[in-house]
């Protein structure tokens, strides 16, 4: 049997194991995937104890992401990049190889959502600072996107962020947001804003121009105020799950040997445990 984790502190929540458990059981394949509770004082042991755990390898979320960047003994250009690795895979040899699939992850959602030239639409405007945002600055820059501005309420933070696509993106003043929002193809909200039990995030759309998209990574709820805003206005709509589904696709492909298609029933799956 092929064993695969997700580790983290907490992960009572993590959705990773109904969508890994769905593949499983659509594919026949005698795998499991297995949900590890370690605190940070612990991680570094867990992580140095894999080549001889048995285990294919594993996805690995907050806190844990830097401790497994820090960790692995190859890294794929990507996971470089953003600093934080989400999927590792241990080789035959016991080495760990990192990867950080949230990028891949954001675009391939872009491409089923919007049609594989969405790079072509302009410039991005990304709203937040965190390990989302990073990822997808460096997924954007991957894929071509010649601008980015990156706006944030911690303003050293969107410097931060910008600095991982030097020559493409940039760090961007909360208050010139419409000014660069009539220049967007893409805005994205990588702000925990519009989640569930938070503030929600209060933002004219008029500045966009008719032929924008606009992404949100929360997906609790599905529907969010800002994406609500933006079908009002004609615009579309690009919703957060797409992103946790997609990103959990190069981890169970590399383990199980199997790559898994995202389709409306694991979908389905996912939104009946929101
Ligand atoms: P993640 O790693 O999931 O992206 P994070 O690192 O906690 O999460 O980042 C959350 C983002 O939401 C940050 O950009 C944060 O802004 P700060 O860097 O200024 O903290 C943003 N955010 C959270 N609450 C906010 C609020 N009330 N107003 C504006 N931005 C907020």
């Amino acid at each position: 049997m092929i064993r695969a984790f997700v580790v983290g502190h907490p992960i009572a929540h993590s959705r990773s194991p109904l969508i890994h458990g769905h593949w499983l059981a659509a594919h026949g394949i005698d795998g499991s995937y297995e949900r590890i509770d370690v605190p940070p004082a612990d991680i570094q042991a867990f992580l140095r104890g894999l080549s001889e755990s048995g285990f294919a390898g594993g996805n690995v979320t907050l806190p844990h992401k830097e401790a497994a960047f820090a960790l692995s003994d190859t890294l794929t250009p990507r996971a470089e990049a953003i600093g934080a690795v989400n999927t590792l895979v241990v080789g035959a040899d016991g080495r760990l190889h990192g990867d950080n699939t949230d990028a891949p992850g954001f675009c391939a959602h872009l491409d089923r959502s919007l049609g594989a030239d969405w790079p072509v639409r302009g410039e991005a405007v990304i709203l937040g600072a965190g390990g989302a945002a990073r990822a997808i600055v460096v997924g954007l820059a991957e894929r071509g996107v010649s601008r980015i501005r990156v706006a944030n309420r911690t303003k050293a933070r969107a410097e931060a962020v910008a600095a991982l696509a030097p020559g493409v993106a940039e760090p961007l003043a909360w208050a010139d947001l419409p000014a660069a929002m009539a220049r967007a193809g893409l805005l994205v909200n990588t702000t925990s804003l519009g989640m569930k039990g938070q503030l929600p995030l209060a933002l004219d759309l008029a500045p966009l121009p008719a032929g924008a998209a606009v992404a949100d990574i929360v997906y609790a709820p599905l529907e969010t105020d800002l994406l609500a805003a933006a079908r009002a206005r004609g615009l579309a709509a690009v919703d957060g799950l797409g992103m946790l589904l997609h990103q959990a696709v190069p981890g169970f492909e590399a383990w199980f040997g199997v790559r898994p298609e995202v389709t409306p029933a694991l979908r389905d799956v996912i939104v009946a445990d929101l």
